[in-house]
């Protein structure tokens, strides 16, 4: 099974940014497969997926950051403040293929971050505000 399984409620309407998040589910799902398994060659494949998903994360968080405050989402200072911590934690483990079991215990932890923050109120509150944004209720 999935780490994180996208679902059709996820979907706001907002192509670029559901494709940043569906490409975000996917990269989480491909390193936790990738700290489960340790066939040869998952180090290398750990390394760049991290940083793909190190890169995805930074282009996320700066689109997410622009359309709260543009929507005037309430807590988005709070929730741009989530996204900065997150970030330098997840900067701060570098390459997770290249360092001891340590690095890849601390990527765990994020990859459970990443999950609970997009699962989190705040986070889905604002989905569903671009989804009714974006397909307002026929009356
Ligand atoms: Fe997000
Ligand atoms: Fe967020």
């Amino acid at each position: 099974m999935a780490f994180i399984e996208w679902k059709e409620q996820y979907e706001t309407g907002v192509l670029g940014y559901d494709a940043q998040h569906k490409t975000l589910f996917r990269l989480a799902n491909r390193i936790h497969e990738c700290l489960d398994r340790q066939a040869s060659g998952s180090e290398l494949e750990l390394s760049s997926v991290f940083g793909a998903f190190l890169e995805m994360t930074r282009t996320h968080v700066r689109t997410e950051d622009e359309l709260m405050a543009w929507h005037h989402h309430e807590p988005a200072k709070s929730h741009e403040e989530a996204h900065r911590h997150f970030l330098e934690g997840l900067e701060a483990i570098a390459d997770p293929s290249v360092e001891n079991l340590s690095h890849r215990e601390r990527l765990s932890e994020f990859l459970h971050k990443f999950k609970h923050h997009f699962e989190a109120e705040d986070e889905q509150t604002f989905l569903a505000l671009l989804r009714r944004h974006n397909h307002p209720p026929a009356e």
